[in-house]
């Protein structure tokens, strides 16, 4: 609340922007904890950060700039909600990782783990590549039950756990939109 109003999406009426779930305060103090959970696992090691884009950006940026350890970062780019989609319609590899990891410590950074088809496909792109360990941190989770049988089950660091709903803001977007916004807020009227 308080930030600038969003003007609508003009051929894309419908849905708009509800409640905030997560204020940017609470969003900046939860980074700072998750950084230095991170810090004190990797105790010294590089780190080397996988982005999955787009929905991390924002939460990487902030993140990466909280963490002190020398680390590189690669983008890599997995899509499972085309368009105007609510649901996951299964991950597509859009840009993977690079070829050779080996021995490299991974830390795997998503916005949100959902059925968790996501995340277990990236990880298992990074195994393949010959990482030594691949750990996974999301910004949020919603419930355990609503993840898939073929899905990660959990995520190494989270950051929230939120109940079952369409959520935009802070990297996280419907049909592209909304990313921008600085609060997690909860998406109304979508289909
Ligand atoms: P999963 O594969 O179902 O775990 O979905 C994870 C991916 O779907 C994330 O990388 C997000 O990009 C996207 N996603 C899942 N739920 C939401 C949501 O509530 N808002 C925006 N994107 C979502
Ligand atoms: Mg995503």
């Amino acid at each position: 609340m308080g930030g600038p109003a969003i003007a609508p999406i003009p051929d894309n009426p419908r849905p708009h922007v509800g409640r905030v779930l997560v204020p940017r305060e609470r969003i900046a103090r939860r980074v700072n904890d998750l950084a230095e959970a991170i810090e004190a696992d990797f105790d010294g090691r590089p780190i080397t950060i996988a982005a999955v884009m787009t929905g991390a950006l924002i939460f990487v940026a902030d993140l990466v700039r909280r963490l002190p350890s020398a680390m590189r970062i690669h983008l890599v780019q997995i899509r499972s909600y085309p368009g105007r989609a609510v649901a996951s319609q299964g991950p597509t590899l859009l840009a993977g990782p690079p070829e050779d990891l080996t021995g490299q410590d991974v830390l795997l950074i998503d916005d949100i783990l959902d059925s968790g088809r996501t995340l277990k496909r990236a990880v298992e792109e990074f195994r393949r590549a010959g990482a030594h360990a691949v750990r996974t941190c999301v910004l949020v989770a919603k419930p355990a039950e609503v993840r898939a049988a073929d899905g990660l089950a959990r995520a190494d660091y989270v950051g929230f756990e939120i109940p079952p709903v369409f959520v935009v803001g802070y990297g996280m977007d419907f049909d592209d939109c909304y990313r921008n916004l600085p609060d997690i807020a909860v998406l109304e009227g979508g289909s």
